[in-house]
């Protein structure tokens, strides 16, 4: 799908040829004597258009426009969460008629507006097909998007190449998410790293089973241990500022496939945990569209990744195991193996020396009963890393929200066996995860995203989200105005 910044008032977009125009309304646009402004005149006096959300209105073929169908739609109060839900609708509307060109006319676009209308037709077209060879491909090949005046074009230039990287990194971690697990393994995903270490400015390094255990992950080459499938140990590394610029390391837990292991999960819906690599896919997104920017930061993703299975050979309850940290783990239940496999890649995470570490994991079922689809959970100790990803989540439509780390959480994480227990019961579930991590994210300054209940939907609309590609995008590129300030001072 290829994107295009254009303008066009009203007037012009009248002569302007595309299958489908899309235009998004609100109660603040001023009539013209324009085709297209008075049909939306005439359109709202009988009462076929309002002014709320998404409120619709597809017109075919009217006199003096050259589209061949245009759809009215109310972007409401103008928010960027309105523009996404307007277009949307809009691109629902005129899927069926397969359009190969599409046009979005925005009245005024912030830089937020932009990326949601962009976000939108890519969310609202996408199909999935790479397992499903009966799935019609989208027909969607160009993208308008347009502004009334040439100033405000050439104001969104910027907002239009960062809304371009985010719809391919959000395409990336959304696809490789969807597939199944026996379509996206370890390895799979190691190679997906390997082609974005081809690109200007990124560099991939791929571990296996050997050099994990040199390097002591004890608790991941655990995990991994049931599994016929070779773990993989990634390390992508995007250097655009100085070498010296202490960078940001994101980490995504990469399960390829979540049985629970010995302690394995009930049947049915057993399916999703196909998902519970949704993290590491956040990562390999947030690098393409790192490629498409190349701005001025540095940033290194560390994924660890393999399956968790039962076997003869699978790790068992009451196992100890020992964490690169040097820290001893009683596991008492497998199923809880993300954590196991994060606390070794927190540790590694330290020889960056980073200014922030972030993991992104489908962490717990707990998280899900807490917050919904909505929000996905937040959880630092630092105030200033948990403001700028809450702030992030908000910009981006991407939201979080924050959850305590008292250290009377940990309570339960004691062990008779071991340094700490790998579960504390299923009060706060989702916050005596985190407890957990935080034990081996003491060097820097660290934060935790469960995406437990945002990274997919399930029902109908089975599919991954791509979250949380777009906080972590607005997160870092925000971070980047930080540093040049920095530099500049
Ligand atoms: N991948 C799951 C978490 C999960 C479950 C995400 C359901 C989304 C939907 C994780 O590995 C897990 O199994 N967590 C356990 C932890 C428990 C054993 C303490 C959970 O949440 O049940
Ligand atoms: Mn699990
Ligand atoms: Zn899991």
């Amino acid at each position: 799908m290829n994107f295009e910044l254009k303008t066009l008032d009203l007037h012009a977009a009248a002569t302007h040829k595309t299958d489908a125009l899309i235009i998004l309304v609100s109660a603040k646009d001023k009539p013209s004597k324009s085709v297209l402004s008075q049909l939306i005149v005439n359109a709202r006096k009988s009462g076929d258009l309002d002014d709320s959300p998404a409120r619709l209105l597809t017109v075919w073929q009217p006199q003096g426009v050259n589209a061949s169908r245009v759809v009215l739609v109310s972007s409401a109060d103008g928010s960027a969460a309105q523009v996404r839900k307007a277009v949307t609708a809009a691109v629902n509307a005129v899927k069926a008629a397969k359009p190969a060109h599409l046009t979005v006319c925005l009245t005024d676009a912030t830089d937020q507006r932009l990326q949601a209308a962009a976000q939108a037709v890519a969310d609202a077209s996408y199909v999935y097909t790479a397992t499903k060879p009966s799935a019609k491909a989208s027909t969607l090949k160009r993208v308008v998007l347009a502004l009334p005046t040439a100033e405000k074009t050439k104001a969104a230039k910027a907002a239009f190449e960062w809304a371009k990287a985010q719809v391919a990194g959000v395409s990336l971690a959304k696809e490789w998410g969807n597939r199944p697990a026996n379509h996206a393994t370890p390895t799979h995903l190691a190679k997906v790293a390997q082609e974005l270490g081809k690109k200007a400015g990124i560099k991939c390094q791929v571990l296996g089973p050997k050099d994990i255990e040199k390097l002591g992950m004890g608790s991941f080459a655990a995990v991994a241990r049931g599994s016929v499938e070779p773990l993989r140990f990634i390390v992508l590394q995007y250097t655009g500022a100085a070498k010296t610029e202490a960078p940001t390391v994101l980490v995504g837990k990469g399960i390829t496939f979540d049985t629970g292991g010995i302690s394995l999960k009930p049947g049915p819906g057993m399916d999703e945990m196909k998902f519970d690599m949704c993290g590491a896919a956040s990562v390999l997104g947030t690098f393409e569209a790192l490629s498409h920017l190349k701005p001025a930061i540095n940033v290194v993703g560390l994924i660890p990744t393999c399956e968790n299975m039962p076997d003869g050979t699978a790790l068992k309850p009451g196992d100890v195991i020992t964490s690169m940290s040097g820290q001893t783990i009683e596991v008492l239940n497998t199923d809880a193996e993300g954590r196991l496999i994060l606390c070794d890649a927190l540790t590694y995470a330290a020889r960056f020396k980073p200014r922030a570490v972030i993991d992104i994991a489908t962490l717990t079922g707990a998280c899900v009963i807490s917050l919904g689809h909505i929000r996905s959970g937040l959880f630092s100790p630092s105030d200033e890393l948990a403001n700028a990803l809450f702030a992030a989540g908000e910009a981006a439509l991407d939201p979080c929200w924050r959850l305590p780390l008292d250290e009377e959480y940990a309570e339960g994480l004691k062990s008779n066996f071991a340094d700490v227990a790998n579960v504390a019961g299923r009060d706060g579930g989702s916050i005596t995860a985190a407890k957990f991590l935080q034990r081996f994210a003491k060097d820097y300054p660290w934060a935790h995203l469960d995406i437990a209940g945002s990274a997919w939907k399930s029902g109908a609309a089975k599919g991954a989200t791509g979250r949380p590609v777009g906080l972590l995008l607005q997160y870092l590129l925000a971070d980047q105005n930080k540093t040049t300030r920095r530099a500049k001072a």
